[in-house]
């Protein structure tokens, strides 16, 4: 009778058997958490030592346990670790396969008081831990790359944009150290993310607490944490980090993006300042006299799935109640995902920018005389007269070139600038000089030589700390 066989099911449908298959691989985290192996490993191995010191495990329990998991760690590493059917996420399969090695008798104690809610907490912020330290490098040589070649093409000029229409001239260095300063505080505030994730969830149990007493401090030295999470509730159903981590990516993303955006546009035949390498770019399938910058495009459509990731996440927690909760599952993949391409993204930049080729007589070619219409301005003020007045002012000798289809405003005669305003002077001749211009801005952030000189030291220094 199938009613006999299928006690559970009420109104038909696919399932079938006392479990639907697809359950399992619905419920499953082991094909992405895996990742996280040696984390769980070194949770287990510390975990054990806190059991140990409370008298749960014996001296020659925990030396079995640590050979155990050794055994199990080289078999990940070298990609010989057998996964079995029922092992749902990397603690399981860690255990399980702890047992075959050691006997269940002793690796049935290594979860004394421990829940899997605590030790999945452990798992990310080891791992997340350990990734941020690998950015903190890539982003601190990626900001040293750009420092360096700023310093070498310090005396480059270029317009500098606002609305993307020609401003005022600036030094291609004052470019880079821009996006150097964006990336510099992106360095900072990692490091900053850092001290947060390193707290340690390890002994809250499942959300009430440890029942026997386990010493958390020593937990935490022991895997390199600075302090314990102070609440064993906010220990196990505590994501901020992970929510941290992904913003942190998403920002740095964004900067990376609009660093490629300026890139491409000075990439195309119209402006025509740089040229990536022939690693970073690719020709079209069509058109043979193409060349994309394929690497810039990637790092600017890679920041939309970033985004995404940070806003998925945080739509998977919004309403949950506390502690936890399955749906903290979903911290992993968006995670994983954020920081591998971020991973990719910098190493990607860092190769872009160190190999690119700027063209000097195209970007110093797109300077025009219009642009020191401000330094036109700040002649009067020096000559005493009010800033507002002398922009006016300058304004009207723009227009009586442009009236006079003259190439530029220095291409006024002194008698039409002084027909306009009669305080200009022989030496107004020396406002229409572009590196004079540059060198005048030298208050600190400016784009004088040294004043980019300094930005750039600066810099270097804030993340060779
Ligand atoms: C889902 O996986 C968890 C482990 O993360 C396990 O405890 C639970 O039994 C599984 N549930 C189902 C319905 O398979």
């Amino acid at each position: 009778m199938s009613s006999e066989k299928q006690p559970t099911k009420l109104w038909g449908g696919r399932f079938t058997g006392a479990t639907d298959p697809l359950m399992d691989l619905y419920n499953a985290s082991l094909p992405y958490d895996k990742a996280m192996y040696d984390a769980d490993l070194t949770g287990t191995k510390v975990y054990t030592e806190g059991l140990n010191k409370i008298g749960l495990i014996t001296a020659e329990e925990l030396s079995e346990i640590h050979r155990g998991l050794e055994v199990i760690r080289k078999e990940w590493a070298a990609g010989e670790f057998v996964e079995k059917p029922g092992d749902e996420d990397i603690h399981t399969a860690n255990e399980r396969r702890l047992g075959e090695i050691i006997g269940t008798h002793i690796s049935g104690k290594v979860h004394t008081g421990r829940s899997r809610n605590d030790q999945v907490a452990t798992d990310m912020r080891i791992y997340v831990r350990e990734k941020l330290g690998e950015l903190v490098k890539f982003v601190g040589e990626f900001v040293k790359v750009i420092v360096t070649r700023a310093e070498q093409e310090i005396d480059v000029l270029m317009p500098g944009y606002t609305h993307l229409q020609r401003a005022q001239p600036i030094r291609w260095a004052h470019w880079l150290s821009m996006y150097a300063t964006y990336f510099t505080e992106d360095f900072k505030r990692l490091k900053q993310i850092q001290a947060r994730v390193n707290q340690s969830p390890l002994g809250a149990g499942a959300l009430a607490g440890h029942p026997y007493g386990i010493d958390r401090e020593f937990l935490a030295q022991g895997l390199g944490f600075d302090s314990v999470i102070g609440n064993s509730l906010t220990a196990v159903s505590d994501r901020d980090f992970v929510v941290e981590t992904m913003f942190w990516c998403s920002l740095f993303m964004n900067h990376i993006s609009r660093f490629s955006e300026d890139l491409i546009i000075y990439s195309t035949a119209e402006f025509g300042f740089i040229q990536c390498s022939d690693a970073y770019s690719t020709g079209s399938s069509l058109m043979p006299q193409k060349k994309n910058p394929d690497a810039l495009e990637l790092l600017r459509g890679k920041a939309g799935r970033v985004f995404g990731s940070l806003s998925g996440f945080l739509m998977s927690i919004k309403s949950i109640p506390s502690t936890y909760n399955k749906d903290m599952q979903e911290d992993k993949e968006p995670l994983f995902d954020a920081l591998r391409t971020v991973e990719h993204s910098v190493l990607i930049a860092t190769g872009v920018i160190s190999t690119l080729k700027i063209n000097k007589e195209k970007m110093e070619a797109a300077l025009t005389m219009d642009m020191l219409a401000t330094d036109l301005a700040d002649y009067l003020v020096r000559k005493g007269v009010p800033f507002r007045e002398t922009h006016h002012i300058s304004g009207e000798c723009v227009r009586a070139a442009e009236e006079q289809k003259l190439s530029g405003i220095d291409q006024l005669t002194l008698e039409q600038f002084q027909g306009i305003d009669k305080r200009f002077g022989e030496d107004v001749k020396d406002i229409f000089d572009f590196e004079a211009s540059v060198e005048r801005r030298d208050a600190i952030g400016g784009t004088a030589k040294k004043a980019v000189l300094a930005q750039l030291k600066n810099l270097a220094a804030q993340v060779n700390q």
